[in-house]
């Protein structure tokens, strides 16, 4: 595996592999690696010749009161782990690279961004989607994979790889999840045990959600009742929202359908957590 860090030194590296008429695959992440980073590999891999890996925590998608500074990074494990799992090259730019003094242009999207994790997070989507565009344009793979436990992120990546028409197939991959049914996530590592054990109740509210969906329920509102209901036992679980949407722009919807994405997020101790399903296809599509 090689690995690096200069934008010049990508470039050359990249126009080997153009040479060798190879297609090239790139993974965005931002680091402390886990089995769901993994899989998007394995998919880029499968879909591509050459697989690169971006390492990036980039602090425009932070807000100001937000873990920035504490977001866990463990760079020598995640090399062994990308390198183990075949990943070509590893790009792993710091911040003077990718926002070098006097950057201010941004990629702002549109009002999709601003429910959900936007409302939430204002300023955020701008932020994946800067630097998203940015590993666009660096590596000009021919595909890129992201997860789908970020649903919203995935569904605005797409919608910024059709509006500015850009030659990349965006591939979505299923959530990874721990037995107990916590979608893996890196701020998984702010959990103590009993939050951690407490943190399975947000799964466990999506699994409620497709068993009374597949007992006949179609309603939204009483989709959302259940899953608040079974929150409630779970005193460390503090819910920010439920989303019942359709899958496009993710606007709410009545009544719903087997493609209706069910959402949620919800703080944890430090963490704050977020998981979804595509209703019909339930935890393990
Ligand atoms: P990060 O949270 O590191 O996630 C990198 C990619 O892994 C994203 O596409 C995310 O959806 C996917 N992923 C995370 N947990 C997963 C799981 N349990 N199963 C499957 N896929 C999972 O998302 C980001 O970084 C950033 O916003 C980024 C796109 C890199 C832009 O900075």
């Amino acid at each position: 595996m090689v690995e690096l860090d200069a934008i010049a030194d990508l470039r050359r590296w990249l126009r080997g592999q153009r040479t060798a008429r190879r297609r090239v695959s790139l993974v965005p992440t931002m680091g402390f690696l886990h089995e769901g980073h993994l899989r998007l590999v394995d998919e880029a891999r499968r879909r591509a010749d050459t697989v690169v890996m971006s390492i990036f925590v980039n602090p425009l998608q932070f807000g100001g009161t937000e873990d920035f500074s504490r977001y866990p990074r463990d760079l020598d494990r995640d090399r062994a782990l990308a390198a183990t799992r075949g990943v070509d090259l590893l790009f792993v730019p710091s911040t003077e690279i990718m926002y070098p003094p006097g950057a201010e242009i941004r990629v702002v999207p549109g009002p999709t961004a601003d429910r959900w994790e936007g409302a939430a997070r204002p300023g955020h989507f701008t932020g994946v989607l800067t630097v998203v565009a940015k590993l666009f344009h660096l590596v000009e793979p021919e595909v890129a994979c992201f997860g789908r436990k970020d649903v919203q992120q995935a569904v605005l990546i797409n919608q910024m790889v059709r509006d500015l028409d850009w030659p990349v197939e965006v591939a979505v991959i299923p959530t990874v999840r721990e037995p107990d049914g916590l979608a893996l996530s890196s701020r998984n590592a702010y959990l103590d045990p009993e939050e951690r054990r407490q943190a399975a109740a947000l799964s466990g509210a999506l699994r409620a959600a497709h068993e009374a969906w597949r007992a006949g329920e179609r309603s939204a509102s009483a989709l959302e009742a259940t899953m608040r209901a079974g929150l409630k036992v779970f005193p460390a679980v503090r819910v920010e929202y439920i989303a019942i949407t359709e899958p496009r722009a993710l606007a709410p919807v009545a009544t719903v359908t087997a493609d209706t994405i069910v959402a949620l997020a919800a703080r944890i101790g430090k963490a704050r957590l977020i998981d979804n399903i595509v209703l019909g296809d339930g935890l393990d599509p």
